[in-house]
C-alpha cells in the first residue's frame, strides 16, 4: 500500500556533521532558490522584480502578492506610520564603543528597539521592526561615524529614499537612493535555509519575540562565511587594485596557487552566475563604468570563472551577489566596507521577519511550526562506567 506521506529525502550517515547542508527541514512561503536560475520571490524571478520599489517587495513577502498601485501607496504610508525609532534607542546607541563592528551596534540596536516597546503579536511586531530598521541602521551610521544626531527623513519619500535621507551620508552620489533601492530588493530574501533566516526562525520557535529572534539572525549574518563576506569582497577588490585583465589574472592565479579565497565567487546552493550579480553588473556598467572598483569587479567577472573551473573541487566558479555590490555602494558614496553587512541586514530583515511570521502563525493551518528540536546521534562509545570509589 502506498503511503500518503512520501519519502522526500533519505538521510545518510554521510549527511551527519555537515551543517544540515541540503537537508529539507520545512517549507518556505516567501521565496525559493534554484541552483541554475537563482532566487525567486513569491514565484517571480528576482531579475523581474529588480525595478520595483522596496515597498512592493515587502508587500509581496508579507502579503504573498504584489500590491496594486493603490495598495502600494497605502502600504508605504503604513510603513511610514510604523517607522519611529524611540529616542531612548538613540541614547543607548550613542554609548556604544566606536571600535565595535557596525553589526554589533545593529544587534544591540535591535535588542534596544524590542525593549522599548513591542505588542507580542507576531505580524504587528514584524512590520514595526521592518519599518524601524530604516531609522535604526541610519542611526548606527550617523552615531558611529560622528555624522551628527539621527535625522528624521523628509515627508513624501519612498522607503529607499527615506533611508538615504535619514543616512545623510557626506559625499553621497545622486544615484545613492537608486543603488540602495536595488540593493534592498536584491538582498531581501533567499529561501528558508540560509543561516541567518534559519537561526531567526529557530529562535522564534521558542516564542522569543521578533526583535530577539532578529538579533540572533543578524548575529549569524555577521559571520564572514555569511553576510560579512560582502565586506571582505570589497576589501578583496581593492587589493586586486587593477582592471587590466592580465594583471587581474596574474593576481588571481597567484592567490589560487597558495590556496587563498577568491571573494565574491561560488555559493552554497547556486551553480550558475547569481542573477542578483547579473542585475548589479548591468547597473554598474550603465552608471559607473569608469569607476576604478567597478572596472576591477568587471575584470574579475571575466577572469575568475575560467581559472576556478580548472580546480576540480570547485562546484560553482561564478560570481555571487557580493561580487559587485560593494563596488557599487562605494561608487555611490558609501565607502567604508565595514558597513556593508549592516546594509545586507537592513534588507534581509524583511525576508526573515516575513518567514518568522509564516512559521509562527500560518504554517500547519495556523498552528505554527513547533519548537525546533533536531536530533544528534551519540557517537558510538562502549558502555563506560566510573571505577567504584576505593574503600576508605
Ligand atoms: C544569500 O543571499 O546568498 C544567502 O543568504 C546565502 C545563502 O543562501 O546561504
Amino acid at each position: 500500500m502506498e503511503s500518503d506521506d512520501p519519502v522526500l529525502f533519505e538521510v545518510r550517515q554521510s549527511h551527519l556533521n555537515t551543517g544540515l547542508r541540503g537537508l529539507p527541514v520545512g517549507t518556505c512561503l516567501t521565496s525559493a532558490v534554484h541552483a541554475e536560475n537563482g532566487v525567486s520571490y513569491g514565484g517571480y524571478p528576482v531579475a523581474d522584480l529588480a525595478g520595483l520599489s522596496c515597498e512592493a517587495v515587502i508587500h509581496l513577502l508579507f502579503r504573498k502578492r504584489l500590491p496594486t498601485p493603490d495598495e502600494e501607496r497605502a502600504f508605504a504610508a503604513e510603513l511610514v506610520s510604523r517607522e519611529t525609532v524611540p529616542p531612548l534607542v538613540h541614547d543607548l546607541l550613542a554609548h556604544l564603543p566606536r571600535q565595535a563592528h557596525p553589526m554589533e551596534w545593529f544587534l544591540a540596536g535591535l535588542l534596544y528597539l524590542g525593549m522599548s516597546g513591542k505588542s507580542g503579536e507576531w505580524e504587528e511586531d514584524a512590520l514595526n521592526l521592518v519599518a524601524r530598521t530604516n531609522g535604526l541602521v541610519a542611526a548606527v551610521f550617523r552615531l558611529r561615524e560622528g555624522w551628527g544626531a539621527p535625522k528624521k527623513p523628509r515627508p513624501g519619500l519612498t522607503y529607499a529614499e527615506r533611508f538615504t535621507d535619514a543616512l545623510g551620508a557626506p559625499g553621497a552620489h545622486a544615484l545613492l537612493p537608486e543603488v540602495l533601492r536595488l540593493f534592498h530588493v536584491l538582498h531581501v530574501d533567499h529561501g528558508g535555509g540560509n543561516l541567518s533566516t534559519f537561526t531567526g526562525k529557530a529562535v522564534a520557535s521558542s516564542h522569543a519575540d521578533v526583535y530577539v529572534s532578529m538579533a540572533a539572525a543578524m548575529a549569524s549574518l555577521y559571520g564572514p562565511l555569511h553576510g560579512r563576506a560582502n565586506q571582505e569582497c570589497l576589501e578583496f577588490v581593492r587589493e586586486v587594485g587593477s582592471s587590466d585583465p592580465k594583471a587581474v589574472e596574474a593576481f588571481v592565479r597567484a592567490l589560487v596557487a597558495k590556496g587563498g579565497k577568491v571573494f565574491g565567487f561560488g555559493h552554497a546552493v547556486l551553480r550558475a552566475e547569481d542573477p542578483r550579480a547579473k542585475v548589479q553588473y548591468a547597473f554598474a556598467e550603465k552608471h559607473f563604468a569608469s569607476h576604478p572598483l567597478v572596472r576591477t569587479a568587471l575584470a574579475l567577472r571575466a577572469v575568475v570563472p575560467p581559472i576556478l573551473k580548472e580546480q576540480p573541487k570547485i562546484q560553482n566558479p561564478y560570481p555571487n551577489v557580493d561580487a559587485v555590490s560593494g563596488s557599487l555602494l562605494s561608487a555611490a558614496g558609501l565607502l567604508d566596507p565595514e558597513y556593508y553587512t549592516v546594509l545586507f541586514g537592513w534588507s534581509r530583515v524583511v525576508g526573515i521577519a516575513a518567514q518568522i511570521v509564516d512559521e509562527r502563525v500560518r504554517m500547519r493551518d495556523g498552528k505554527g511550526v513547533p519548537i525546533y528540536r533536531p536530533r544528534y546521534l551519540a557517537e558510538a562509545q562502549p558502555g563506560r562506567r566510573l571505577a567504584p570509589p576505593a574503600p576508605p
